[in-house]
């Protein structure tokens, strides 16, 4: 989605507000930065929590699974977020030298919220 983007001569600035821009009130915020070449994050889904994901800086790409269909989404400018719902499998590589990601999320941490396994994510999301 595109989040706003308010442009000025000294540079850009994008915000963003629970339940405003986005669909959820935002509950925690984590980064991914220092990624070493070829790195991937991601896989796993969460039973519960929504995300949304940012390119703060450089760019990767997020592949997207629902247990039927595979995508991916290239990722690159701050003010574009990609909003993930619970239950989908999510993978995220091909980061660019340098890159930070932004990651809000609708929960606090709780392992037990992770589905790790792909398999178990097959079976619970195809048993619904
Ligand atoms: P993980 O969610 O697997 O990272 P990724 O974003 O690549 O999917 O988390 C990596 C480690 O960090 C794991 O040991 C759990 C811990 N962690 C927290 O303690 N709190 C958090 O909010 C998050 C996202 C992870």
């Amino acid at each position: 989605m595109r989040l706003p983007k308010v442009p000025e001569a000294r540079g850009n600035l994008t915000h963003i507000e629970g339940n405003v821009q986005i669909p959820f009130k935002i509950k925690r915020v984590y980064y991914h930065y220092d990624l070493p070449a070829g790195c991937k994050r991601g896989g796993h889904a969460h039973c519960e929590t929504q995300n949304l994901i940012i390119a703060l800086s450089g760019s990767f790409d997020v592949v997207l699974d629902d247990g039927y269909r595979r995508q991916s989404v290239h990722l690159q400018q701050p003010h574009q977020g990609l909003y993930i719902g619970p239950m989908v499998w999510r993978e995220l590589e091909n980061f660019a030298t340098a890159s930070l990601s932004l990651v809000l999320a609708s929960t606090s941490y709780d392992e037990s919220d992770y589905l790790r396994d792909y398999d178990e994510f097959l079976k619970a999301v195809r048993g619904r």
